[in-house]
């Protein structure tokens, strides 16, 4: 296996962009990548766009080629890659693995999702939940979420409040944002007083609906090296797959998929969390980033609610999660949502990331899931001195 680094990231604003197709979001992610790397549309070999439902948000399919072709990629290997929102995640996997081999030496990552283009897109999003016993009884992903949430409370005593700081924190990084969908800050009482969406769930407890494209490109370290890049390697990834509904795992107050893929991430770079400056997890709700960084083993179990509480989760904290905004702020197109993280993890390893930049940040990680735990990617990237 060859070392393998991410070279460029291009990304388009997050939000409701009613005025830009799908192929144009990843046309302009795509541009801005080759345009950050300094590499020219002729050295790519190949592209892995994730994305989860082409189908049902916009009515188009065979993506690789169109979004390609609009890209003025046209003629390269390219690959549709689905795993439901955590589709960005398994589309960097893929490209690392073609790059590590030795089969390709410049080949793109990339995601885009637009959600809003007419589609019901709850119904759309509850396609990757257990049609039969989940989505047919009428649970959706915040119903499921707040499931989750009302295990973690009765477990281990999480709060509301505990929730509520998730939120307060990372609608303030995604203030320090320009490509996020809200950049307000809000206070605690904002979302504990919204509307509740599924109890205890209440509109700030959710990612929003949103439309967006994220592009990197990967290239073996020593072409990088040779380009005159920061080197961002790629030392780690883990992938795991579970059940994909809620009551075929034995305890409701875990997400196991994730606390897999993040071992396996581990492993391969040889470190453990305490090695990690600065992590971006699934915080499609709220109790998602709780769950998932006790399962990344950054928190002792039913610790991640008082850790966000407490600010050890804040930007300036002792292990900073969702220096971006997170889903939550930033937004989830879910298709790109995974490549998004691997954009801020580099833009924050390289010294880029402006007033949200994490101080002295060497090593970062990226956990991108999809639906309620049916699948999950980790990354683990290290910035050469
Ligand atoms: N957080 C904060 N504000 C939000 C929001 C969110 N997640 N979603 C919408 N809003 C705001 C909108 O900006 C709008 O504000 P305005 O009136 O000031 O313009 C207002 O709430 C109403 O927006 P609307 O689009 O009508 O909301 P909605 O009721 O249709 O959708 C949710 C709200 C929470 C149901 C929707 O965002 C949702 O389903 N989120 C979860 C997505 C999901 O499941 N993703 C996959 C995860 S596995």
């Amino acid at each position: 296996m060859r070392d393998v680094a991410v070279i460029g990231v291009g990304m388009t604003r997050f939000g409701e962009l009613w005025d830009t197709p799908l192929r144009d979001l990843f046309a302009m992610a795509a541009a801005d990548c080759l345009a950050d790397a300094g590499v020219d549309r002729d050295r790519i070999q190949s592209a892995y766009i994730g994305c989860m439902s082409g189908g049902l948000f916009n009515g188009q399919e065979h993506l690789a080629s169109i979004l390609t072709d609009y890209a003025g990629l046209s003629g390269i290997s390219a690959t549709r890659v689905e795993s439901a929102c955590a589709s960005g995640g398994a589309a960097f996997r893929a490209a690392w693995l073609e790059v590590a081999s030795g089969a390709s030496d410049f080949v793109l990552a990339a995601g885009v999702e637009k959600m809003n283009d007419g589609a019901d897109a709850t119904y759309c999003l509850a396609t990757a939940a257990d049609q039969e016993y989940e989505v047919y009884n009428g649970v959706t992903f915040p119903g499921l979420y707040a499931m989750i949430a009302n295990a973690h409370m009765a477990r281990y005593g999480t709060t509301r409040e505990m929730l509520a700081a998730v939120a307060v924190k990372n609608h303030a990084n995604g203030f320090h944002n320009p490509n996020a969908q809200f950049r307000m800050k809000i206070t605690p009482e904002t979302v504990l007083g919204a509307t509740k969406v599924a109890e205890p769930l209440g509109l700030f407890d959710c990612s929003p609906v949103t439309d967006g494209a994220a592009c990197v490109l990967l290239a073996p370290a020593d072409v990088a090296r040779e380009l005159g890049k920061p080197v961002v390697r790629i030392i780690g990834s883990g992938h795991a797959t579970d059940t994909i509904a809620l009551h075929d795992r034995p305890d409701l107050a875990a997400i196991p998929v994730v606390g897999e893929a993040g071992r396996r991430a581990y492993a391969m770079a040889g470190i453990g969390p305490d090695d990690v400056d600065l992590c971006e997890v699934h915080d499609c709700f709220t109790i998602a980033e709780v769950v998932c960084t006790e399962e990344l083993g950054l928190f002792e179990r039913g610790q991640g609610g008082p850790a966000a509480l407490d600010g050890v989760t804040a930007r300036d904290g002792a292990k900073p999660v969702n220096p971006s905004g997170g889903l939550k702020s930033k937004g989830h197109p879910v298709g790109a949502t995974g490549i998004a993280q691997i954009c801020e993890v580099t833009l924050q390893l390289t010294g880029r990331a402006g007033e949200r930049q994490v101080k002295d940040a060497r090593v970062g990680l990226a956990q991108n899931m999809g639906g309620s735990g049916g699948s999950c990617t980790v990354h683990i990237l290290e910035v050469e001195s």
